[in-house]
């Protein structure tokens, strides 16, 4: 979900509709806002998406000192009007970011107490676990210490993830702001103040950030930001200041986010590892890359956590890690990597690589790792975010902000980060050369130029994807580092077109998935010219026996692979680390192309957000 909250001179309809566009990737299936006066509370929620709201704007004061703002992915309840955030509870006006797990007893002793529910959210739980609260402590005085102590009460109570903004009407001057475990920054403007669970709402009014830590709490007046911890305590944290503009967050005259930001792939992968190296001498910088406490020279296994595309990145890069390291590399899916007994130690570097920064199911498992003693690096590309937070080090990979939902050029940034940390670990432990890290690292610069030549295919993919837009299912096959592209071939295609795409690695599909073989079966086959060629084509052949239609990436210039297949992308011949970046382009211009055919929603496809931030 994505939340603002603002404090001021200037909290228009407008503002808080701006804000949630900016936030909207974060979930789009209901949205509201609360906007507070001296006449009273005036809150207007909508289903479906943001534009909805924007019809209802006008019924909301023209200006106001203070309001919130919420856009939903729903975990509990259909999202409907009912179900949006803001929820009101007499004098207190609430909105949430993440999942109240105890909800249940809770509900149960509310309507005890007489608390009638209108939703079917967990966030209306807290809001009348908090007015409840307030009423229980009507020897405070001051309604404002009465807040703060109802707010400690509140916290002791819910577990789960929250992020809340909240406004009561007995204390209008200050905007209350709780953190645990969903992401909150905090945004320092002149005399008016800002919440937001990411920078990018933020980026339109201010450049000075606080990032909320978990168990904090904040009080947000128009002059002044203070924070304590859920004891009381309070906090001290300098401001920090952040680069990204507004035109980074623009669509920059392409029809998509995603179509931007596929073309945005060069400068991603070389912002990724410019001024982290250093040709002459043939090393890696890693005080530049941003290791500054793990000492590399002490790891003897690694595993990457990571989620969706993440995590095929990390698949990806664990073919190269091991090449050049010959340190075991496992990969796991952050979501289930808890589940299994504690494998790590000290001698093991867990690597979580996010995006947003902020995915659940990583930030979890990363933090599982780092109590058993693994020593843990975050690869991300949002500063300071909250995975980046609970790792010893932390590394950029400065791919600018990625709005559309589906993860297209942070994958390039992620491939390129790894490569370059394996090259790293390899330099650290002396198990390549210098000389040898040198020619690794030459070929590593010339992916961004690759890369150019590669989005040039858009205009022919788009031919292509007429044949495709109306299929049922397809499946991907890849073998070696061409599986995970496969892997993400068929994941981007099913989230954007929602059409059903498997990927499978191209030696296992005579162990089962063969059988879907038939006339009506298309497959996407990644066969560029690399160590595991030969196989591949008999594989192809496998499939073209069998009467099935194929889709073939391959090297420029191979008649034998063209003559195999129905349709045929040709990608440029290049060594065998630049190859899966090249063969990735074309997987998300099909996967885009078949979705604007389709008439799908390409940067917000149907049930996902960009950032869950829900277990
Ligand atoms: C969501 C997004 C995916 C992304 C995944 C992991 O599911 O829709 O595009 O790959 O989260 O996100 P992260 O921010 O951790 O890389």
């Amino acid at each position: 979900c994505g939340v603002i909250g603002y404090i001021g001179e200037r909290a228009t309809p407008e503002f808080f509709y701006n804000g949630l566009k900016r936030l909207e990737y974060r979930g789009y299936d209901s949205a509201g806002i609360a906007m507070m006066n001296s006449d009273g509370v005036f809150i207007q929620r909508a289903e479906g998406k943001l534009v909805n709201l924007q019809k209802k704007l006008e019924l909301l004061p023209k200006s106001t000192k203070i309001g919130i703002g919420h856009t939903r992915w729903a975990t509990h309840g259909k999202p409907t009007e009912l179900n949006a955030h803001p929820h009101r509870s007499e004098n207190m006006i609430l909105l949430h970011n993440g999942i109240i797990e105890n909800y249940k007893p809770l509900k149960e002793f509310l309507l005890n107490k007489g608390y009638k529910f209108h939703s079917e959210t967990d966030t209306e739980v807290a809001a009348h676990l908090l007015n409840y609260e307030f009423k229980q402590n009507l020897n405070i005085q001051n309604p404002l210490e009465r807040m703060k102590k109802s707010i400690f009460s509140l916290v002791s109570q819910i577990r789960g993830a929250f992020a809340f903004g909240i406004l009561c009407t007995d204390v209008p001057d200050t905007l209350f702001v709780v953190k645990y475990g969903s992401p909150v920054v905090l945004g320092i403007g002149e005399n008016e103040n800002y919440m937001a669970s990411g920078i990018t709402a933020l980026v339109d009014h201010t450049r000075q950030i606080i990032i909320m830590e978990d168990k904090e709490i904040a009080y947000l007046t128009s002059k002044d930001i203070s924070i304590v911890d859920f004891e009381g305590k309070p906090v001290k944290r300098d401001p920090i200041s952040i680069s990204w503009s507004t035109s980074m967050l623009d669509k920059n005259g392409f029809d998509h986010y995603m179509l931007k930001e596929i073309h945005e792939q060069p400068q991603a992968v070389a912002q990724t590892i410019n001024g982290r190296y250093d040709l002459d001498t043939g090393k890696i910088n890693l005080k530049a890359y941003g290791i500054n406490h793990i000492n590399l020279k002490e790891i003897n296994r690694i595993q990457i956590i990571a989620c969706g595309t993440s995590y095929y990145a990390g698949c990806l890069a664990r073919y190269f890690i091991e090449k050049f390291t010959g340190i075991p590399v496992e990969t796991e899916l952050a979501s289930e990597s808890r589940y299994r007994s504690p494998t790590v130690n000290s001698h093991t570097l867990s690597i979580a690589v996010s995006q947003s920064g902020e995915t659940i199911d990583t930030l979890q498992a990363i933090k599982f790792a780092k109590e058993n003693k693994a020593k843990t690096l975050a690869i991300i590309n949002a500063p300071g975010s909250s995975i980046a937070h609970v790792c010893d080090d932390q590394s950029l990979i400065y791919a600018g902000p990625e709005v559309g939902v589906a993860s297209t050029k942070a994958f390039s940034a992620q491939l390129a980060s790894l490569i370059l940390l394996g090259l790293a670990i390899a330099q650290e432990q002396k198990k390549l050369n210098t000389h040898k890290i040198s020619e690794y690292i030459d070929e590593l610069i010339k992916v961004p130029s690759f890369l150019e030549k590669v989005l040039m295919l858009s205009n022919g993919i788009k031919e292509i994807s007429i044949k495709y837009y109306n299929l049922n299912s397809l499946l991907f096959i890849g073998r070696g580092h061409q599986w995970p592209v496969a892997l993400e071939g068929a994941l981007k295609l099913k989230e954007l077109s929602y059409i059903h795409a498997e990927g499978y690695a191209a030696g296992e599909l005579k162990h089962g998935p063969i059988a879907l073989i038939d006339e009506d079966m298309s497959v996407v086959c990644l066969a560029p010219k690399d160590s595991y060629y030969e196989k591949t084509i008999s594989n192809i052949e496998e499939i073209r026996a069998r009467g099935g239609k194929i889709l073939s990436v391959g090297t420029e210039g191979d008649k034998e692979l063209q003559n195999i297949s129905d349709d045929f992308i040709a990608i440029p011949e290049c060594s065998e680390i630049i190859l899966p970046f090249l063969t990735a382009v074309p997987m998300h211009l099909l996967a885009y192309w078949v979705a604007v055919r389709k008439g799908t929603d390409v940067d917000q496809p149907r049930n996902l957000a960009k950032s869950v931030t829900v277990e």
